[in-house]
């Protein structure tokens, strides 16, 4: 081999742990993580069975955590509530109730004063008795969630939550115009501070089980998913046109959902708006972390890293997952 071969050695940078760190090009911190919480009423008689290692806590264990994601320098939490079946109906009318159950958790919450912004998720799935996320209406025989009805829905139940106290609304419903539609009442309201963080692009994803088990929204009707609202994952401009429609509504934030799959769409939709935007490793995904690693197939802790790590390389300004607090803890060890 001559002197000379090979000129560029890549591995140079890679034979020390500090050359490592010193040229790493994707940093995490705990400003990067939004933290879902499952919430549940103090007599919810659902089994409060968790979801690997994930509970439904009661509003006093929710303040503990968030007391605990406080100190570790969490920014974000999303209350998803655990709504008993006898409130739920056809129209998912309880989600309008300023009586209702996340409105009072929320002022409960506001109480303490925590230094995180608590977002919320806009859309009736856990409403409903069908588990769709909006209001259903018949047509030539055919049954199918009805954008416009349901628009009026969610901007009510987004001025019940933002009065409550909510800093950021999440509608995650994939109705056409919904972000125009509640910015407008927002603001009419005088509530131009809350933020929305819409789930621009949500796929119709098999990765939700575990979530809509937690949430007890598990789909009961005959329309048996959810594409014809949540989108088609065989395509990516009609991802890229929800970015740029909900950029010109007026949304603050945006989500990608699921995560992993869906790298090469963030990677894009970056390039689409000035917005941030957020991977959402949704509970399917943390599912199939957690049981490999029960399995001994993964480290949990790698790869929960690796994925974090993956989603701010491809362009996320913010991670959603179950892992935040460990991952936290994991970066700082
Ligand atoms: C409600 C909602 C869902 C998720 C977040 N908000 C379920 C769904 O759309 O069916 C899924 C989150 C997860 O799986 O972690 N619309």
């Amino acid at each position: 081999m001559s002197a000379t071969f090979p000129v560029k050695r890549p591995r140079r940078l890679r034979s020390r742990s500090f050359l490592r760190d010193l040229v790493a090009q994707t940093t995490l911190s705990a400003n990067d993580f939004l933290l879902p919480l499952f919430v549940r009423g103090e007599n919810c008689n659902l089994p409060t069975d968790s979801f690997l290692g994930i509970p439904r806590y009661s509003v006093d264990e929710c303040k503990k955590v968030l007391e605990n994601a406080t100190r570790k320098g969490i920014k974000a939490a999303m209350l998803f509530p655990v709504i008993e079946p006898e409130k739920k109906d056809e129209t998912g009318s309880y989600a309008l109730r300023p009586d209702g159950f996340l409105p009072s958790v929320l002022r409960e919450l506001k109480k303490e004063k925590f230094p995180i912004a608590l977002c919320v998720d806009i859309a009736l799935d856990p409403y409903t008795l069908s588990g769709h996320d909006g209001v259903l209406a018949t047509k030539d025989d055919i049954v199918y969630v009805h954008n416009d009805l349901t628009l009026e829905a969610l901007g009510q139940m987004s001025l019940v939550h933002a009065q409550s106290g909510a800093d950021v609304l999440c509608p995650s419903d994939m109705m056409d115009g919904r972000i125009a539609h509640i910015r407008k009442i927002l603001d009419a309201h005088n509530f131009i501070d809350v933020s929305l963080l819409s789930y621009a692009v949500k796929y119709a994803s098999s990765l939700y089980g575990p979530f809509r088990h937690m949430v007890g929204a598990t789909l009961s009707h005959d329309l048996k998913d959810k594409k014809t609202y949540q989108m088609d994952y065989r395509n990516e401009k009609e991802a890229l046109q929800e970015v740029m429609l909900d950029d010109a509504e007026g949304a603050d934030m945006l989500i990608i959902k699921p995560g992993l799959p869906y790298l090469d769409i963030l990677t894009k939709a970056v390039t689409k708006t000035t917005l941030p935007i957020f991977a959402y490793q949704v509970s399917g995904e943390y599912a199939m972390i957690k049981c490999a690693a029960q399995y001994g197939y993964v480290n949990e802790r790698d790869a929960f890293l690796e994925t974090a790590f993956s989603f701010k390389r491809a362009g996320a300004s913010a991670i959603i997952t179950y892992a935040a607090l460990d991952i936290i803890d994991w970066l700082n060890n």
